[in-house]
């Protein structure tokens, strides 16, 4: 059976009290409706289509950035008037396709593919034109109720529409269904807008579907179905897709020194034996190899940390690549461009920016190297700073291998140490230093003898 599937992101998320479309809003990185489109993905539906309305920009530049290379469509519904409605708007992209329809929510992102599985398992068993999934809420307000005669469903009844009896049904409609597209497209064109908030439900066609030989229900715990109306659902759902998603990376053999505090975006890939600190951040792409400790409060984004590093605590890393075996921190911050050969250390309070730094080179104090080309086993002194900005332009800074710089060394880019030159401490690097030299520009010290004490008499 082919299967296409269709994701409703065009509503603007009133109750969220936003400027940004509800399903734009982040939950553990993704916009919200990047989670039940990567369900669907993750099928192999094709061709998949989001249908955008609010901000519909916006939301097809999110969505185009979280599925590189998928087939995803995009089907504009210029005004919202209601789910079913926005299923209609989707029909031109899926022009041609007549296999199963299978629709989701885009604030509903904790669906699990397992569900989906049986969902469309119950869907091709039962012969029926449509299939839903519905969940026992402990509070179903504002959820559709699933009504049902003898055992068997018959209708969806939205929260606005029911009666105090309807209202007291706890069986709700996840908003999640699979229908036969030809039947789908035939049924849709024939909805009205008659119920208590002037919209085209597409709720409406299960009470279709019943009366056409039955609709299959599928059942799934409420956790699963939850959707986000506002920022207190949005941070509940959050939470529930970090425990699972830390959950995973545990039984794949990494280890969290307390998961409930470490937040880890969906995206990132962590190897076996890696351990993770509480309160780490782990955000955007990145990729983090095995045995790698993350310590204490440490936050990466788009980063990618080779095996056995050790980062510690309080140390941030922006779009920077660390070689194997790098120690880092504490309170280190690596900027974008930063890309560490192997063994290198950066101790507390150093920053780097477009620095490529060579094996097991070492800055361990206060120093900023941006722009900068560094050898390998370079030692760079406390207080190291490269003046790579002239005010208009930035300039690069080149250390040879082996080379020594002093602390408090300030180097004036455009310049070059050559290897195993020596920088002396506190010099002004203005020059190009050769290969093999020393470089000092210190003024020598004089001693006043006893200045103290006749700057006392003076008073
Ligand atoms: C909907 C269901 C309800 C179900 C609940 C599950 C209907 C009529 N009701 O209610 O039975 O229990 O979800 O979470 O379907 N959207 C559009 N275009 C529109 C309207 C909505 O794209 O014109 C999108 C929204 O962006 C959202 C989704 O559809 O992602 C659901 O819309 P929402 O208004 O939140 O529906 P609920 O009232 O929650
Ligand atoms: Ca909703």
């Amino acid at each position: 059976m082919k299967l296409a599937s269709v994701v409703l992101c065009a509503g603007k998320g009133t109750r969220m009290k936003s400027d940004r479309a509800k399903v734009l809003h982040p939950a553990l990185g993704r916009p919200l409706c990047a989670w039940p489109l990567s369900r669907t993905v993750a099928l192999e539906a094709s061709p998949v289509v989001a249908v955008v309305g609010h901000q519909a920009e916006a939301v097809e530049r999110a969505v185009r950035g979280e599925f590189p290379g998928v087939d995803v469509r995009f089907a504009l519904q210029a005004e919202q008037k209601g789910t079913g409605h926005a299923v209609q708007c989707a029909a031109g992209a899926l022009e041609g396709h007549d296999g199963a329809v299978l629709i989701l929510y885009g604030d509903a992102p904790l669906v699990r593919e397992e569900t989906l599985s049986e969902l469309l398992r119950a869907f091709r068993e039962s012969g029926a034109k449509l299939a839903l999934v519905s969940a026992v809420a402990p509070t179903p307000f504002g959820y559709g109720r699933v009504l049902r005669r003898d055992g068997r469903v018959v209708c969806i009844r939205e929260q606005k529409d029911c009666s105090a009896e309807e209202a007291a049904l706890t069986e709700v409609n996840a908003g999640i269904y699979v229908a036969d597209a030809r039947w789908l497209w035939a049924q849709l064109a024939t909805l009205s807008p008659k119920n208590a908030q002037g919209e085209y439900y597409l709720t409406d066609l299960v009470e279709r579907a019943a009366a056409e030989g039955g609709a299959a229900v599928v059942t799934a715990p409420f956790e699963d179905i939850a959707g986000v109306n506002d920022r207190v659902e949005l941070a509940a759902v959050s939470r529930v897709l970090q425990r699972r998603i830390n959950a995973g990376h545990m039984r794949a053999g990494v280890t969290f020194e307390d998961p409930e505090s470490a937040f880890v975006d969906g995206r990132a890939e962590l190897a076996a034996d890696v351990e993770v600190g509480p309160q780490v951040s782990i955000r955007g792409r990145c990729r983090v190899g095995r045995g790698a400790r993350l310590g204490q409060g440490s936050v990466l984004t788009d980063t990618v940390v080779g095996e056995g590093v050790e980062v510690k605590p309080y140390s941030v890393f922006e779009e920077a690549v660390v070689g194997a075996s790098c120690t880092i921190g504490p309170f280190a911050r690596l900027r974008p461009g930063t890309v560490l050969d192997e063994g290198v250390h950066l101790g507390n309070f150093v920053e780097t920016k477009k620095a490529r730094i060579g094996r097991g080179s070492k800055a361990n104090h206060l120093a900023y190297l941006g722009d900068a080309e560094i050898g390998s086993g370079v030692n760079v002194g406390a207080g190291t700073i490269t003046c790579n900005y002239d005010g208009t332009h930035k300039h690069v800074t080149r250390m040879g291998d082996g080379v020594f710089i002093g602390s408090d060394t300030q180097l004036v880019a455009p310049v070059t140490v050559g290897a195993g030159a020596y920088v002396g401490a506190g010099t002004t690097v203005t020059a190009d230093v050769p290969p093999g030299a020393l470089a000092v520009s210190r003024t020598p010290q004089r001693n006043i003898e006893r200045w103290a004490e006749r700057k006392v008499r003076k008073g």
